[in-house]
């Protein structure tokens, strides 16, 4: 019998926030492979926020998704049949392949994931894209040390739970800022940082991050920008360095934003601002991933996933990153 593909496209482009009606699900039969490919299933598919950009008609860093395209992101799963001789069935491989049940691949860019004690959940996570680029940016860009603050912001998310815990690793101070008491008490209580900030309830952010950090901030790490950004900007440390990974507030908005406004505090603390992309690392993924595995392995970084059953459910899940609906990494577990 043959095998039916389900997989997820863009049915139109989102204005303002994304919603269900901009996806469609379709169906289509798994062709034969030609010789060199492999048919591999996911099993888990990763949403994240960059996808959003990807749904708009305009070009970034990369091409934007096609009307009827299926929705760019990685999944993994078993190789199910192969005739490339560098995969063989029951392989675990991880693959930029799209929204969709099945995939065949030429074998190009797939990652093969080597048997180990962690879930292959985690290869998405925290050993995946977004523990990456925690590390290159905490480590790289914001050129962390010993001793100093480190403010974190979408602090319970994916890439910023990793970051806090890096930091508290390499001995720094540090205070993560998020959007619930549930969130701050799972960042502070669990995961070690020293202090957390609930930007939905506080009355003035800027304040309360002065009485966590009362150095300054030296390291700023941002995931959100917007107005919790403008708040941190005055309490930066002499020489500090601010990497700029995401700025997921602005994601959705309809009008054009009009900042950046604070940038002279950026002249009398001769701080460092940088924007980065993870993908500017690949050459180094070697470098950082048997450092990263060792901590999940010895407990040193604890990790949450946030999974929601079915494909059909993707979009949903994928909306629910920008109404802070997860705490860790949101998976979609396809089968
Ligand atoms: N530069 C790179 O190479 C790179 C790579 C990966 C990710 N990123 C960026 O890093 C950021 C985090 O990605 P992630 O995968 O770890 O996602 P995530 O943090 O796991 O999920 C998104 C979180 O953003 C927060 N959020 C949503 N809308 C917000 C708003 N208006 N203001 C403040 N916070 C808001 C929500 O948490 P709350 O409950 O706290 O609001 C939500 O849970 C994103 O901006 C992403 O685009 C960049």
């Amino acid at each position: 019998m043959a095998t039916i593909n389900q997989k997820i496209v863009l049915a139109s482009r989102p204005v303002g926030m994304v919603s269900e009606s901009n996806f469609r699900l379709v169906e289509e039969e798994v062709r034969e492979l030609n010789e060199g490919e492999v048919l591999f299933r996911a099993q888990y598919l990763s949403v994240d926020p960059y996808m959003r950009g990807r749904m708009n008609d305009t070009k970034s860093y990369a091409d934007p998704v096609g009307i009827g395209e299926v929705m760019t992101g990685e999944i993994i799963g078993p190789v199910e049949s192969s005739k490339n001789p560098r995969y063989k069935e029951g392989d675990i491989v991880a693959g930029r392949v799209g929204w969709q049940k099945y995939a065949i691949s030429d074998g190009k860019g797939l990652r093969k994931i080597k048997p180990s004690s962690v879930p292959i959940s985690t290869s998405l996570g925290v050993l995946g894209m977004p523990g990456l680029t925690a590390y290159f940016g905490l480590l790289d860009v914001c050129q962390a040390k010993e001793g100093d603050t480190v403010v974190v912001s979408g602090a319970a998310g994916a890439v910023g739970s990793v970051v806090g815990q890096i930091a508290k690793i390499k001995g720094c101070r540090v205070v993560g800022i998020a959007g619930s008491d549930d969130k701050l008490n799972w960042i502070t209580e669990e995961l070690g940082f020293d202090a957390g900030i609930n930007y939905k309830t506080s009355e003035n952010i800027t304040e309360e991050l002065k009485n966590h950090c009362p150095q300054g901030v030296n390291c700023y790490f941002d995931n959100v920008g917007g107005p919790i950004t403008d708040a941190v900007f005055p309490l930066l440390a002499l020489n500090s360095h601010i990497a700029i990974c995401g700025q997921i507030s602005m994601y959705n908005s309809e009008k054009g934003e009009k900042g950046p406004r604070l940038l002279w505090n950026l002249i009398v603390k001769r701080a460092t601002i940088q924007g980065f992309l993870v993908f500017d690392y690949f050459d180094r993924f070697s470098e950082a991933m048997p450092e990263l595995t060792e901590w999940v392995a010895s407990g040193k970084i604890k990790y949450r996933e946030n999974v929601i059953d079915g494909l059909e459910n993707a979009p949903r899940a994928f909306i629910g990153l920008f109404k802070g609906e997860n705490t860790g990494k949101q998976l979609v577990r396809i089968s």
